[in-house]
Protein backbone atom coordinates (compact mmCIF):
# COMPACT_ATOMS: atom_id res chain seq x y z
CA UNK A 1 0.00 0.00 0.00
CA UNK A 2 1.25 3.32 -1.49
CA UNK A 3 0.64 6.95 -0.12
CA UNK A 4 1.42 10.07 -2.14
CA UNK A 5 3.00 12.86 -0.18
CA UNK A 6 5.10 13.94 -2.44
CA UNK A 7 5.04 14.49 -6.62
CA UNK A 8 8.34 12.13 -6.29
CA UNK A 9 6.31 9.32 -4.43
CA UNK A 10 5.38 8.26 -8.25
CA UNK A 11 8.03 7.69 -10.85
CA UNK A 12 7.96 9.61 -14.29
CA UNK A 13 6.43 6.69 -16.36
CA UNK A 14 3.93 6.42 -13.51
CA UNK A 15 2.39 9.97 -13.86
CA UNK A 16 2.65 9.09 -18.20
CA UNK A 17 0.36 6.15 -17.16
CA UNK A 18 -1.92 8.30 -14.75
CA UNK A 19 -2.49 10.84 -17.71
CA UNK A 20 -2.98 7.97 -20.01
CA UNK A 21 -5.33 7.10 -17.53
CA UNK A 22 -7.07 10.46 -16.97
CA UNK A 23 -7.45 11.04 -21.16
CA UNK A 24 -9.08 7.52 -20.95
CA UNK A 25 -11.64 8.63 -18.44
CA UNK A 26 -12.81 11.90 -20.54
CA UNK A 27 -12.72 9.86 -23.73
CA UNK A 28 -15.12 7.07 -21.94
CA UNK A 29 -16.46 7.88 -18.85
CA UNK A 30 -19.09 5.54 -19.21
CA UNK A 31 -16.17 2.66 -18.21
CA UNK A 32 -15.32 4.18 -15.09
CA UNK A 33 -19.07 4.75 -13.25
CA UNK A 34 -18.42 1.95 -10.76
CA UNK A 35 -14.97 1.41 -9.95
CA UNK A 36 -14.88 2.44 -6.60
CA UNK A 37 -18.53 1.10 -5.79
CA UNK A 38 -18.57 0.19 -2.01
CA UNK A 39 -15.47 2.62 -1.35
CA UNK A 40 -14.90 5.62 0.64
CA UNK A 41 -12.71 8.62 0.22
CA UNK A 42 -12.41 10.62 3.57
CA UNK A 43 -11.70 14.63 2.89
CA UNK A 44 -9.94 15.80 5.79
CA UNK A 45 -9.29 19.63 5.39
CA UNK A 46 -8.14 21.43 7.90
CA UNK A 47 -7.44 24.31 5.58
CA UNK A 48 -9.88 26.16 3.20
CA UNK A 49 -10.15 24.45 -0.32
CA UNK A 50 -12.64 24.87 -3.36
CA UNK A 51 -11.23 23.18 -6.34
CA UNK A 52 -8.77 20.16 -4.76
CA UNK A 53 -11.51 18.82 -1.64
CA UNK A 54 -14.22 19.39 -4.00
CA UNK A 55 -12.58 17.74 -7.76
CA UNK A 56 -12.02 14.78 -5.43
CA UNK A 57 -15.30 14.67 -4.09
CA UNK A 58 -16.62 14.52 -7.21
CA UNK A 59 -13.68 12.28 -8.65
CA UNK A 60 -14.59 9.58 -6.01
CA UNK A 61 -18.48 10.30 -6.90
CA UNK A 62 -17.94 10.02 -10.14
CA UNK A 63 -15.73 6.53 -9.69
CA UNK A 64 -19.24 4.93 -7.80
CA UNK A 65 -17.51 5.51 -4.58
CA UNK A 66 -19.05 7.80 -1.51
CA UNK A 67 -17.22 10.78 0.33
CA UNK A 68 -16.90 11.61 4.07
CA UNK A 69 -14.70 14.23 5.46
CA UNK A 70 -14.85 17.96 7.24
CA UNK A 71 -13.55 20.73 5.68
CA UNK A 72 -12.61 23.14 8.56
CA UNK A 73 -10.12 21.91 11.42
CA UNK A 74 -12.87 23.46 13.89
CA UNK A 75 -15.30 21.15 13.32
CA UNK A 76 -13.44 18.46 13.92
CA UNK A 77 -11.78 16.91 16.92
CA UNK A 78 -8.62 18.94 15.95
CA UNK A 79 -10.64 21.50 17.79
CA UNK A 80 -10.03 19.80 20.86
CA UNK A 81 -6.44 18.12 20.34
CA UNK A 82 -6.44 15.45 18.55
CA UNK A 83 -3.07 14.70 16.45
CA UNK A 84 -2.80 14.27 12.57
CA UNK A 85 -1.75 10.83 13.75
CA UNK A 86 -4.45 9.55 16.18
CA UNK A 87 -7.06 11.38 13.60
CA UNK A 88 -5.55 9.29 10.22
CA UNK A 89 -6.00 6.19 12.47
CA UNK A 90 -9.71 6.62 13.27
CA UNK A 91 -10.59 7.85 9.48
CA UNK A 92 -8.44 4.26 9.04
CA UNK A 93 -11.71 2.51 10.78
CA UNK A 94 -14.24 4.30 7.99
CA UNK A 95 -12.80 4.97 4.81
CA UNK A 96 -10.07 3.29 1.83
CA UNK A 97 -8.64 6.24 1.04
CA UNK A 98 -7.54 9.75 2.77
CA UNK A 99 -7.06 12.99 0.94
CA UNK A 100 -5.32 15.81 3.61
CA UNK A 101 -4.82 19.06 3.22
CA UNK A 102 -3.19 20.90 6.60
CA UNK A 103 -1.21 24.16 7.36
CA UNK A 104 1.69 22.05 8.82
CA UNK A 105 4.34 21.47 6.77
CA UNK A 106 4.51 17.31 6.58
CA UNK A 107 1.23 16.77 8.23
CA UNK A 108 0.10 14.35 5.36
CA UNK A 109 3.45 12.64 5.90
CA UNK A 110 2.60 12.38 9.38
CA UNK A 111 -0.95 10.78 8.85
CA UNK A 112 0.47 8.08 5.56
CA UNK A 113 2.87 6.90 8.42
CA UNK A 114 -0.71 6.33 11.04
CA UNK A 115 -2.88 5.26 9.16
CA UNK A 116 -3.71 1.68 7.13
CA UNK A 117 -5.49 2.98 3.90
CA UNK A 118 -3.48 5.34 1.52
CA UNK A 119 -2.99 9.52 1.96
CA UNK A 120 -3.04 11.85 0.01
CA UNK A 121 -1.18 15.30 -0.06
CA UNK A 122 -3.32 17.44 -0.99
CA UNK A 123 -1.36 20.44 -0.05
CA UNK A 124 0.50 20.87 3.30
CA UNK A 125 1.63 24.84 4.09
CA UNK A 126 4.02 26.34 1.53
CA UNK A 127 5.75 22.55 1.30
CA UNK A 128 4.05 20.26 -1.71
CA UNK A 129 0.62 19.90 -3.39
CA UNK A 130 0.96 16.77 -5.99
CA UNK A 131 -2.40 16.29 -7.23
CA UNK A 132 -2.32 19.82 -8.22
CA UNK A 133 1.06 19.26 -10.01
CA UNK A 134 -0.74 16.09 -12.34
CA UNK A 135 -3.50 18.51 -12.88
CA UNK A 136 -1.21 21.01 -14.80
CA UNK A 137 1.02 18.29 -16.49
CA UNK A 138 -2.39 16.93 -17.59
CA UNK A 139 -2.82 20.31 -19.10
CA UNK A 140 0.04 21.24 -20.51
CA UNK A 141 0.11 17.60 -22.56
CA UNK A 142 -3.75 18.41 -23.74
CA UNK A 143 -3.23 22.00 -24.53
CA UNK A 144 0.69 21.64 -26.05
CA UNK A 145 0.52 17.67 -26.83
CA UNK A 146 3.93 17.69 -25.28
CA UNK A 147 5.41 17.53 -21.86
CA UNK A 148 9.50 17.96 -23.26
CA UNK A 149 11.21 20.60 -25.11
CA UNK A 150 9.89 23.64 -22.77
CA UNK A 151 10.50 26.88 -21.25
CA UNK A 152 8.60 26.94 -18.26
CA UNK A 153 7.65 30.95 -16.62
CA UNK A 154 6.64 31.01 -12.97
CA UNK A 155 5.84 33.62 -11.72
CA UNK A 156 4.79 34.96 -8.68
CA UNK A 157 5.25 33.65 -4.97
CA UNK A 158 8.00 30.75 -5.70
CA UNK A 159 8.61 30.73 -2.09
CA UNK A 160 5.94 29.62 -0.40
CA UNK A 161 4.05 28.48 -3.77
CA UNK A 162 3.44 24.61 -2.90
CA UNK A 163 2.36 24.46 -6.56
CA UNK A 164 5.14 25.34 -7.92
CA UNK A 165 7.49 23.29 -5.81
CA UNK A 166 5.57 20.34 -6.75
CA UNK A 167 5.67 21.45 -10.31
CA UNK A 168 9.54 21.80 -10.85
CA UNK A 169 10.14 18.75 -9.04
CA UNK A 170 8.11 16.87 -11.31
CA UNK A 171 9.21 18.70 -14.80
CA UNK A 172 12.60 18.84 -14.13
CA UNK A 173 12.48 14.68 -15.22
CA UNK A 174 10.60 15.44 -18.32
CA UNK A 175 13.30 16.24 -20.58
CA UNK A 176 14.60 19.29 -21.90
CA UNK A 177 12.79 22.02 -19.93
CA UNK A 178 13.80 24.89 -19.12
CA UNK A 179 12.46 27.59 -16.22
CA UNK A 180 12.50 30.45 -16.12
CA UNK A 181 11.84 31.97 -12.40
CA UNK A 182 9.45 35.64 -11.90
CA UNK A 183 10.19 36.57 -8.62
CA UNK A 184 10.78 39.18 -6.13
CA UNK A 185 13.44 38.42 -4.59
CA UNK A 186 11.51 38.50 -1.09
CA UNK A 187 9.52 35.35 -2.84
CA UNK A 188 12.64 33.26 -4.56
CA UNK A 189 12.29 29.58 -4.32
CA UNK A 190 13.47 27.79 -1.35
CA UNK A 191 16.50 25.95 -1.09
CA UNK A 192 14.79 22.44 -0.85
CA UNK A 193 14.10 23.09 -4.32
CA UNK A 194 16.89 25.11 -5.28
CA UNK A 195 19.71 22.51 -4.24
CA UNK A 196 17.52 19.16 -4.36
CA UNK A 197 16.36 19.80 -7.75
CA UNK A 198 17.43 22.41 -9.81
CA UNK A 199 21.36 22.39 -8.82
CA UNK A 200 21.41 18.58 -8.47
CA UNK A 201 20.34 17.66 -11.53
CA UNK A 202 21.45 20.77 -13.51
CA UNK A 203 18.26 22.18 -14.88
CA UNK A 204 18.43 25.18 -16.87
CA UNK A 205 17.46 27.96 -14.81
CA UNK A 206 17.15 32.07 -14.86
CA UNK A 207 15.68 34.33 -12.49
CA UNK A 208 14.03 37.75 -13.38
CA UNK A 209 11.93 40.09 -11.81
CA UNK A 210 10.26 41.34 -14.90
CA UNK A 211 7.23 39.18 -16.40
CA UNK A 212 7.12 41.30 -19.58
CA UNK A 213 11.38 40.48 -20.32
CA UNK A 214 10.29 36.90 -19.93
CA UNK A 215 6.64 36.46 -21.85
CA UNK A 216 8.12 36.11 -25.41
CA UNK A 217 10.25 33.17 -24.32
CA UNK A 218 7.69 30.70 -22.66
CA UNK A 219 5.59 27.80 -23.68
CA UNK A 220 4.02 27.79 -20.28
CA UNK A 221 3.18 30.74 -17.64
CA UNK A 222 2.29 29.22 -14.43
CA UNK A 223 1.19 32.25 -12.69
CA UNK A 224 0.55 32.10 -8.74
CA UNK A 225 -1.60 34.17 -6.51
CA UNK A 226 0.76 35.78 -3.56
CA UNK A 227 -0.88 34.49 -0.19
CA UNK A 228 -1.50 36.90 2.35
CA UNK A 229 -2.25 33.84 4.82
CA UNK A 230 1.65 32.46 4.19
CA UNK A 231 3.21 36.13 5.48
CA UNK A 232 3.97 36.69 8.95
CA UNK A 233 4.13 40.36 8.91
CA UNK A 234 0.62 41.80 6.91
CA UNK A 235 3.20 44.88 5.81
CA UNK A 236 4.62 42.68 3.60
CA UNK A 237 2.06 41.31 1.90
CA UNK A 238 0.25 44.81 1.12
CA UNK A 239 4.01 45.80 -0.20
CA UNK A 240 4.30 42.68 -2.51
CA UNK A 241 0.38 41.67 -3.03
CA UNK A 242 0.29 43.83 -6.90
CA UNK A 243 3.85 42.72 -7.89
CA UNK A 244 2.82 40.87 -11.01
CA UNK A 245 -0.36 41.10 -13.16
CA UNK A 246 -0.95 39.53 -16.47
CA UNK A 247 -2.76 41.47 -18.76
CA UNK A 248 -4.10 41.68 -22.20
CA UNK A 249 -1.06 44.15 -23.26
CA UNK A 250 1.28 41.39 -21.55
CA UNK A 251 -0.50 38.63 -23.06
CA UNK A 252 0.40 40.20 -26.81
CA UNK A 253 3.89 39.89 -25.83
CA UNK A 254 3.75 35.77 -25.85
CA UNK A 255 3.85 33.16 -28.37
CA UNK A 256 1.07 32.71 -30.65
CA UNK A 257 1.01 28.38 -29.48
CA UNK A 258 1.50 28.77 -25.40
CA UNK A 259 -0.70 28.08 -22.07
CA UNK A 260 -1.23 30.06 -19.02
CA UNK A 261 -1.74 28.05 -15.83
CA UNK A 262 -2.56 29.25 -12.51
CA UNK A 263 -3.81 26.99 -9.99
CA UNK A 264 -6.51 28.96 -8.30
CA UNK A 265 -7.99 30.83 -6.71
CA UNK A 266 -6.81 33.87 -8.60
CA UNK A 267 -7.20 37.54 -6.99
CA UNK A 268 -6.10 40.23 -9.27
CA UNK A 269 -2.84 38.82 -10.95
CA UNK A 270 -4.84 37.61 -13.88
CA UNK A 271 -7.11 40.61 -15.61
CA UNK A 272 -10.63 38.83 -16.02
CA UNK A 273 -10.05 40.45 -19.88
CA UNK A 274 -6.90 37.81 -20.34
CA UNK A 275 -9.85 34.51 -20.06
CA UNK A 276 -11.24 35.28 -23.35
CA UNK A 277 -7.64 34.49 -24.64
CA UNK A 278 -7.78 30.60 -25.75
CA UNK A 279 -3.96 30.62 -24.38
CA UNK A 280 -5.96 30.64 -20.58
CA UNK A 281 -6.29 27.09 -19.45
CA UNK A 282 -6.06 27.51 -15.88
CA UNK A 283 -10.43 26.95 -16.19
CA UNK A 284 -9.48 23.65 -18.31
CA UNK A 285 -6.95 22.72 -15.61
CA UNK A 286 -9.16 22.86 -12.77
CA UNK A 287 -11.62 20.55 -14.74
CA UNK A 288 -8.18 18.20 -15.49
CA UNK A 289 -7.70 18.01 -12.02
CA UNK A 290 -10.92 16.32 -11.15
CA UNK A 291 -9.58 13.76 -14.30
CA UNK A 292 -6.12 13.13 -12.43
CA UNK A 293 -7.62 12.93 -8.99
CA UNK A 294 -9.91 10.28 -10.15
CA UNK A 295 -7.30 8.54 -12.29
CA UNK A 296 -5.25 8.72 -8.74
CA UNK A 297 -7.65 7.54 -6.78
CA UNK A 298 -8.11 4.16 -8.86
CA UNK A 299 -4.43 3.59 -8.93
CA UNK A 300 -3.72 3.75 -4.93
CA UNK A 301 -6.75 1.67 -4.65
CA UNK A 302 -5.49 -1.15 -6.83
CA UNK A 303 -2.39 -1.10 -5.07
CA UNK A 304 -3.62 -0.91 -1.49
CA UNK A 305 -5.72 -4.07 -2.60
CA UNK A 306 -2.64 -6.06 -3.94
CA UNK A 307 -0.79 -5.06 -1.10
CA UNK A 308 -2.47 -3.81 1.83
CA UNK A 309 0.65 -3.70 4.13
CA UNK A 310 2.11 -0.05 4.53
CA UNK A 311 5.43 0.70 3.24
CA UNK A 312 8.47 1.15 5.76
CA UNK A 313 10.47 3.93 5.43
CA UNK A 314 13.64 4.17 4.57
CA UNK A 315 15.57 4.72 7.94
CA UNK A 316 19.30 4.43 6.02
CA UNK A 317 21.25 8.09 6.72
CA UNK A 318 18.37 8.93 9.30
CA UNK A 319 19.48 11.22 12.48
CA UNK A 320 17.38 11.98 15.36
CA UNK A 321 19.76 14.67 16.82
CA UNK A 322 18.86 18.12 15.42
CA UNK A 323 15.27 19.98 15.89
CA UNK A 324 14.03 21.79 12.93
CA UNK A 325 13.49 25.34 13.38
CA UNK A 326 10.65 25.65 10.46
CA UNK A 327 7.73 27.10 12.69
CA UNK A 328 5.52 25.38 9.87
CA UNK A 329 6.60 21.77 10.25
CA UNK A 330 4.16 19.85 11.80
CA UNK A 331 6.86 18.35 14.52
CA UNK A 332 6.85 22.06 16.09
CA UNK A 333 2.89 21.50 16.18
CA UNK A 334 2.46 17.74 17.59
CA UNK A 335 5.08 17.78 20.59
CA UNK A 336 4.66 13.85 20.54
CA UNK A 337 6.51 13.21 16.77
CA UNK A 338 10.23 12.69 17.04
CA UNK A 339 12.40 14.94 15.23
CA UNK A 340 13.86 13.01 11.76
CA UNK A 341 16.50 14.10 9.58
CA UNK A 342 17.91 12.92 6.31
CA UNK A 343 21.66 13.62 5.24
CA UNK A 344 20.57 15.04 1.57
CA UNK A 345 24.26 15.36 0.44
CA UNK A 346 27.09 13.89 2.22
CA UNK A 347 29.55 15.97 1.14
CA UNK A 348 28.34 19.34 1.89
CA UNK A 349 27.11 17.70 5.17
CA UNK A 350 23.25 18.96 4.37
CA UNK A 351 20.28 17.11 6.70
CA UNK A 352 17.02 17.54 5.95
CA UNK A 353 13.77 17.53 8.24
CA UNK A 354 12.08 14.50 6.84
CA UNK A 355 8.65 16.08 7.37
CA UNK A 356 8.78 19.80 6.00
CA UNK A 357 12.58 19.33 4.11
CA UNK A 358 13.58 21.82 6.06
CA UNK A 359 17.61 22.11 6.51
CA UNK A 360 18.67 21.58 10.11
N1 LIG B 1 -5.56 24.93 -6.57
C1 LIG B 1 -6.01 24.75 -5.32
O1 LIG B 1 -5.40 24.08 -4.47
O2 LIG B 1 -7.22 25.36 -5.08
P1 LIG B 1 -8.03 25.25 -3.73
O3 LIG B 1 -7.23 25.95 -2.66
O4 LIG B 1 -9.37 25.92 -4.00
O5 LIG B 1 -8.18 23.79 -3.40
Amino acid sequence: MRSVISILDLSAEEINQLIATAKDIIAHPENYWDKCAHKKLATLFYEPSTRTRLSFEAAMLELGGSVLGFSEASSSSASKGESVADTSKILSCYADIIAMRHPQEGAPYVASRNATIPVINAGDGSHNHPTQTLADMLTISRELGRLENLTIGLCGDLKYGRTVHSLIEAMSRCGNIRFVLIAPKELKIPSFIRYNVLEKYHIPYTEVESLEEAMPQLDVLYMTRIQRERFDDPWEYERLKDTYILDTKKMELAKERMCVLHPLPRVNEISVQVDADPRAAYFRQALNGKYMRMALILKLLEEAKANPIREEIDTTDLEYDRVCTNPKCISRTEQELPQLFRCTDKAADIHRCIYCEQRA
